[in-house]
């Protein structure tokens, strides 16, 4: 490039000032008094006295000096200044007193250079030096238009005979995606995103930037304006700006770059669908060892919107928490709330091949023992027809015989109030089992009025459990059989006492045909 504003920034950092012409290489210089350098002294100088110790797998001391980035790391140059010093020389040095003032002088006033040119300054190569070349091509706004007069456009050295892609191997040379930063970088969460450690969902750069597709793209790091950007852009990608339906997001996604933290992100939950207790909705970008990923960090154990003792989250999240609770990740945020079986039916969370309602239904919805026909759902529960309604799943516990005008089962026919007691289990009241007006005067022995749910078959049921077989009342003679029933019960019974099928058994009135 031939913009002057670039030679003389260049210039301006290198020591001397005496080139004619930007873009032509000149012949080394060597000013006095002369800085040793790495690659005109030092390097040779490690290599010959100090590589038999300070190389392979177990350098000593841990230092390595095969190459002039691991002979410079750390505190090693504060550490060069002194180590060869006869004074106070560890044994296995002693014998280099003739190195130590030149060694004490590169890495002292000569900070560490790398070359000793009149083109460059000597820490051209020191990532932590000031005039390090990555450093020089930031300060200068990004462009290695400059540095391709002399080291080739193709970056393959040029008259400098110094190639870029000596060192920068990736195609593209420097150009490429990975020289100036890591892909990811390793700042703030990017690792814990794009690696997916925590939660094992990796991300793409996309879902949090627009990706150029050359390092020379506008909006990349130099906006329309030709100015270089202030600071990284985050564009949210797809992901962040889905929402849960039925819940309002208040606004887009947003990054605000002052504090860090995130708002409105669609992974991280709380914020999108206004759930109070999620810990952290609006993680924050630079705590990236922080608690912002644990479990209830983005949605409460369980969310507000859930009964409080919702805490079983395979209940009705079968496919993304198994019973032990572990978390399959190709289920979670993928978007979508996934319900029970994910078949979006009323038995998705309960009445499935896997998942069977408990065995006592059986015993009410198949009828096995012939005292009536099946039970409907209704008789004993009000049924949601969405699975949000009121009562259906908001109370944390199955909702039987419930005391709302909606239900009118056949558990309060003839004026029942039928109670689920359930820490026991147990039934009281209901109309089936005894409990309306017509029946309750009954005093007849041997009844069992509040049977035990769990426990099934003629334990508990038989004739004579609910009612007495004869009642105690003034129609019923002690001495009835199950067989004189028939001549005034003939819709209910037939003439061996046997309950008749589809007959007017606990159908809700008394029924007698004389
Ligand atoms: C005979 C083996 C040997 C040779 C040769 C040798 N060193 Fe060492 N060096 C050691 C050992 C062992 C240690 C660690 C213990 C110590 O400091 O004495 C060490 C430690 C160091 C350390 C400190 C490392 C640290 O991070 O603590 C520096 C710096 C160092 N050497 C520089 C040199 C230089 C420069 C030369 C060549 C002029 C050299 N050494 C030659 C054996 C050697
Ligand atoms: C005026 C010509 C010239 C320009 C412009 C120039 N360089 Fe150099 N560069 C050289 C020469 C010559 C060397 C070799 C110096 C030596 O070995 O003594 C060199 C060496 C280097 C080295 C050290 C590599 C090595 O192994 O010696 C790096 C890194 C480097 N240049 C980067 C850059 C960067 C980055 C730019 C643009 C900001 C740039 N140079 C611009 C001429 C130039
Ligand atoms: C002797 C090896 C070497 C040569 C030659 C070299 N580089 Fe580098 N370059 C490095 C190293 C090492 C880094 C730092 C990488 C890091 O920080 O992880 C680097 C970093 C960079 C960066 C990234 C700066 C940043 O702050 O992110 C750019 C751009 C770059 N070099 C351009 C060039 C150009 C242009 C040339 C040739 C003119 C060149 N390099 C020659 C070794 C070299
Ligand atoms: C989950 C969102 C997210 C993803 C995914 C993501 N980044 Fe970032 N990135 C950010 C945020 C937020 C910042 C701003 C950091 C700040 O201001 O502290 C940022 C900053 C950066 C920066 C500026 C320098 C720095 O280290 O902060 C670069 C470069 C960058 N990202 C590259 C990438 C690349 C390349 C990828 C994909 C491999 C990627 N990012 C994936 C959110 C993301
Ligand atoms: C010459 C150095 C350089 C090269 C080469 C480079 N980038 Fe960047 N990239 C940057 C800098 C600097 C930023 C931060 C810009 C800012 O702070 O505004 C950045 C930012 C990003 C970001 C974050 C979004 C943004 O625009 O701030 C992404 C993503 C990214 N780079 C991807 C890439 C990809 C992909 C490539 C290869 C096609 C690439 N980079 C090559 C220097 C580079
Ligand atoms: C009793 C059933 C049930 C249990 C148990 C349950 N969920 Fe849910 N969950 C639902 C239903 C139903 C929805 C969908 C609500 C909608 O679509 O409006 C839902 C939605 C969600 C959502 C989306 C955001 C929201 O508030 O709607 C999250 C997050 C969630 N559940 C997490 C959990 C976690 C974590 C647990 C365990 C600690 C859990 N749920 C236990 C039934 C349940
Ligand atoms: C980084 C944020 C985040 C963390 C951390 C997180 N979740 Fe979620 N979770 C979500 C989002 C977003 C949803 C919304 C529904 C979706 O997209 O799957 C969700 C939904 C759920 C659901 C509802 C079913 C579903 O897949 O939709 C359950 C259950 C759940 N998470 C359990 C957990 C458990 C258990 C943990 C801890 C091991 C956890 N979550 C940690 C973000 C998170
Ligand atoms: C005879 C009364 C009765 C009928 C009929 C009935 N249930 Fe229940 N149901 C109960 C009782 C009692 C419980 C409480 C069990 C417990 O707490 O262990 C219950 C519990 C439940 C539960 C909680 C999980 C379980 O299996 O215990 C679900 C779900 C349920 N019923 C759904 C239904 C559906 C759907 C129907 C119709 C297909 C139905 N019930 C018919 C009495 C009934
Ligand atoms: C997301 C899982 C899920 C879906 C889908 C679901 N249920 Fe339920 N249902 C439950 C759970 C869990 C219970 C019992 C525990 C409770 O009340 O929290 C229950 C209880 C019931 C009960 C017993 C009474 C009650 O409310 O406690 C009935 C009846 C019932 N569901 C019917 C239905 C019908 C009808 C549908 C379809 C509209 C449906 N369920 C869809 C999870 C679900
Ligand atoms: C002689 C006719 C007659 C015979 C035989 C008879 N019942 Fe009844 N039963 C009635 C009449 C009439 C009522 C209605 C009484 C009322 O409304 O107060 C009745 C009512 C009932 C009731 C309702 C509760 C009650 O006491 O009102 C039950 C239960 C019942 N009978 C069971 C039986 C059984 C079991 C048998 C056989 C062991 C039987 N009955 C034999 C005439 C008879
Ligand atoms: C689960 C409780 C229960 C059991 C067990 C039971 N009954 Fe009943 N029975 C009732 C109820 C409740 C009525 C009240 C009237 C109605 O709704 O049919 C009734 C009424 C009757 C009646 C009066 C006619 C009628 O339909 O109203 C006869 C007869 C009768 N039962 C016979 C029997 C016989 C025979 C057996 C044994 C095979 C038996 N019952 C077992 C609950 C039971």
């Amino acid at each position: 490039m031939t913009d002057p504003t670039w030679c003389r920034r260049l210039l301006g950092l290198a020591a001397l000032a005496a080139l004619s012409a930007c873009g032509e290489a000149r012949p080394v210089e060597y000013a006095a008094p002369i800085c040793p350098s790495w690659k005109q002294q030092m390097a040779q100088v490690f290599s010959a006295n100090c590589a038999g110790c300070h190389s392979g797998a177990s350098p000593a001391g841990g230092y390595d000096v095969t190459s002039y980035l691991n002979a410079i790391a750390g505190d090693a140059p504060q550490k060069l200044t002194t180590v060869l010093d006869p004074a106070t020389a560890t044994a296995p040095h002693r014998g280099f007193a003739d190195l130590a003032a030149q060694m004490s002088t590169w890495a002292g006033t000569c900070k560490v250079a790398y070359v000793s040119t009149s083109v460059h300054p000597g820490g051209i190569m020191n990532p932590v030096d000031p005039q390090f070349h990555g450093a020089q091509i930031a300060a200068a706004g990004w462009s290695m238009d400059a540095c391709t007069k002399c080291h080739g456009a193709d970056f393959g050295g040029g008259n400098a005979k110094v190639a870029c892609t000596s060192c920068h191997k990736d195609p593209g040379g420097p150009t490429a995606c990975t020289t100036c930063h890591g892909q990811p970088p390793a700042s703030g969460a990017h690792l814990a995103h794009v690696a997916g450690a925590t939660l094992g969902k990796p991300l793409g750069c996309a879902e949090c930037h627009k990706v150029p597709s050359s390092w020379t793209d506008v909006g990349h790091i130099v906006n329309a304006d030709g100015q270089v950007q202030a600071a990284p852009v985050i564009t949210f990608g797809a992901t962040a700006q889905l929402s849960v339906p039925g819940t309002a997001r208040s606004g887009p996604p947003s990054f605000d770059a002052a504090t860090g933290s995130c708002q409105n992100v669609y992974c991280h939950g709380g914020d999108v669908f206004g759930d109070s207790h999620a810990a952290a909705p609006r993680p924050n970008w630079r705590h990236p060892t922080g608690t912002e990923a644990d479990c209830g960090g983005c949605h409460g154990r369980p969310p507000s919107t859930h009964a409080a003792n919702a805490t079983d989250c395979n209940q009705c999240h079968q496919q993304t928490v198994d019973a032990s609770g572990k978390l399959d990740r190709a289920k979670h945020f993928n978007g979508t709330v996934d319900l029970g079986d994910g078949s979006g039916t009323c038995t998705a969370c309960h009445g499935n091949a896997g998942r069977p309602l408990s065995a006592p239904h059986q015993s009410h919805l198949a009828a096995p023992h012939h005292l009536r026909g099946p039970l409907p759902c209704t008789d004993c529960h009000v049924v949601p027809t969405n699975v949000n309604d009121p009562g259906h799943i908001d109370t944390g516990a199955p909702v039987v015989f419930p005391n709302v005008p909606a239900f009118t089962g056949l558990a309060r026919a003839d004026s029942a109030t039928p109670t689920w007691d359930a820490a026991n289990l147990r039934c009281s009241g209901t109309y089936c089992h005894g409990g309306g007006s017509h029946l309750v005067f009954d005093t007849a022995p041997g009844q069992n009025r509040q049977p035990t749910w769990t426990v099934g078959g003629p334990a508990q049921v038989y004739c004579g459990s609910c009612h007495g077989a004869p009642p105690s009342d003034f129609t019923h003679l002690g001495t009835f059989q199950l067989s004189d029933c028939h001549t005034c019960h003939s819709t209910t019974v037939d003439a061996f006492g046997n309950v008749l099928a589809g007959g007017a058994h606990i159908n809700g009135s008394v029924d007698v045909v004389q």
